[in-house]
């Protein structure tokens, strides 16, 4: 090769290299095409929408964009940045026409995003498919575009790219524990805008426990009084600070402000959200494309309802569980659930019932009637039993349940939906899809946020078969997807969170969204790290990637 042409060559792979470097997208899209060519935002840009269902999501865009760049952003019918909802969609995989077919629109979260130097476009069959493009578009846009507030000096250019993408899973989520500690509402708002950037679309919210009930209930007003939404500091609070001393570290802290005063107790910590907070949170959630899933944990971790309102324990000793031989438990549950269907507009809410204390129940004599009555075998079956008349309830208010994977104990109905948590019980994913259940993959062996982090946890997750290999193409099409766990025992602060949460929920998003064939850690790397700056600059405290801090 003589040296001009080298030297040539040198030149072109020197342009295009940086080029290339543009796009960097966590999770990584199904099918990207690069061209030459920039377009810039300008003050005075128009984002336009075709369908006034599309307006949310156009202001959102405008207030995101508007922050950074300090531009004036306006939205209207047509504009360069075009936001299109379309109705027909074709179900063709040729460039452009990356549509599913009719049937398939209303699961549908693919989009298109196309631009060049005259604009972006973001072609979807549905509200959440725009929103996936828009979240696609501020990951083209310059890690600044992220600042709450102006960034001066900064060419707001998007590469021309031709961008088709579909998601491999529907459920993509991240649950919160605010119970053990608790998020006030900004603090849950910026979660769910750290969720949307990466594709997120299911906030799994565990309101109630045995430390507190931090959902307001209009019935029963006692779950969020002063006592019972505020405990005493417990040994988890103790943990922290101790370790907030030893480690000199300030996210490790009981913040003050969850922290007051109550007459004849003392300094007691806590929170609720309010109905109000709470329609606030969902509305929020739902700009941005994200279900919220409710969890009001029953028959176990009721400690704090049992303590409130002492009838519901089996010896009216306020120790949970719930007891399930007595008709007041059931009227209780059906009316926390009444107003849980109204707060949260969504197909699934939680039961929970998780590590229940079922040995409660052979004690008790209302229970053991109940176990005779209804022909059931044992205390297993009586929470099975409970379940069972729980998700007829719930299906009659138009809801489907879920339950983390202990509602199998005892049987279960086929159209429950199973949470797999217990990593050390490879099992439950095979038993549930051979009975006909879905099932959410949140093993604790790869999902458990707050679980401690070393320098192999996020390859672990990353290269992990968090899918059992072990299921059938048929069972397979019942796994609806996986969630991080982000349980408070040890996260007593927002900054806590996010170094637990991140980076390990951008590798949840790529394990979620992208196919397992595409999954590679070399190429997910390189991206992650272009990625750090980006939580830089939404001022993300998340753990580096190379660190001894355990
Ligand atoms: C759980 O971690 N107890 C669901
Ligand atoms: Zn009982």
């Amino acid at each position: 090769m003589n040296k001009r042409l080298t030297l040539w060559i040198v030149c072109l792979l020197a342009c295009i290299v940086p080029m290339m470097a543009t796009v960097n997208i966590i999770p990584k899209p199904l099918n990207v095409t690069e061209r030459e060519g920039t377009f810039r935002l300008r003050d005075g840009l128009t984002i336009g929408y075709n369908d006034p269902s599309l307006a949310p999501a156009a202001t959102y865009l405008q207030e995101m964009l508007s922050r950074a760049t300090g531009f004036r952003i306006k939205t209207a019918k047509k504009g360069k940045i075009q936001l299109t909802l379309i109705s027909t969609p074709k179900s063709s995989h040729q460039e452009g026409e990356f549509f599913p077919s009719a049937e398939e629109v209303k699961e549908s979260e693919d989009y298109e995003l196309v631009s060049d130097k005259t604009g972006i476009r973001i072609t979807a069959a549905s509200y959440r498919g725009i929103i996936n493009g828009i979240a696609t578009l501020r990951q083209l846009l310059p890690n600044e575009i992220e600042s709450m507030t102006k960034v001066e000096g900064v060419a707001w250019n998007v590469p021309a790219v031709s961008i088709q993408d579909s998601p491999n899973f529907h459920w993509r989520g991240l649950m919160l524990d605010p119970v053990r500690h608790f998020y006030s509402v900004e603090e849950t708002k910026k979660l769910l805008d750290e969720m949307a950037l990466y594709k997120l679309n299911k906030f799994h919210w565990h309101l109630s426990d045995n430390e507190g009930f931090r959902m307001e209930v209009k019935a029963y007003p006692g779950l969020t009084s002063d006592t019972v939404a505020w405990r005493r500091f417990n040994v988890h609070d103790y943990r922290c600070l101790d370790r907030a001393g030893r480690e000199n570290n300030s996210a490790m802290l009981i913040p003050w402000k969850y922290i007051k005063e109550v007459e004849g107790y003392g300094e007691l910590y806590g929170g609720f959200y309010t109905q109000d907070e709470i329609r606030d949170v969902v509305a929020y959630a739902a700009v941005r494309g994200i279900d919220i899933i409710p969890e009001i944990d029953m028959p176990g971790h009721n400690g704090a309802a049992c303590y409130c309102y002492r009838w519901l324990s089996c010896t009216q000793d306020g120790i949970e569980p719930l007891c399930l031989g007595r008709q007041s438990t059931i009227e209780f549950a059906e009316k926390v659930y009444d107003e849980v269907f109204k707060l949260f507009p969504y197909e699934y809410v939680s039961i929970g019932g998780d590590e229940v204390n079922r040995g409660r129940w052979s004690e008790c004599d209302e229970c053991k009637k109940r176990i005779e009555e209804e022909g059931l075998n044992d205390v297993n079956e009586l929470q099975a039993w409970f379940t069972k008349r729980m998700e007829r309830y719930f299906n009659a208010h138009g809801r489907r349940i879920l339950g983390w994977d202990e509602i199998l104990e005892g049987g279960l109905s086929k159209t429950a939906t199973v949470h797999w948590w217990r990593g050390d019980h490879p099992d439950v994913t095979q038993r549930s899809t051979s009975m006909g259940n879905e099932v959410v993959l949140c093993p604790f062996t790869y999902l458990y946020f707050d679980y401690a982090q070393n320098d192999s946890t996020l390859r672990n997750i990353y290269d992990g078969d968090i899918v059992p290999v072990d299921l059938t193409p048929e069972q397979q099409k019942l796994i609806k997807g996986m969630q991080g766990n982000i349980w408070g025992e040890s996260i007593p602060t927002e900054a806590r969170m996010q170094w637990m949460v991140f980076p390990r929920a951008l590798a949840l998003a790529e394990k979620a969204w992208t196919p397992r064939s595409n999954q590679e850690w070399d190429d997910f790397l390189p991206r992650l790290q272009q990625h750090l700056k980006r939580l830089d600059a939404m001022g993300i405290q998340y753990r580096p990637l190379q660190t001894n801090r355990p």
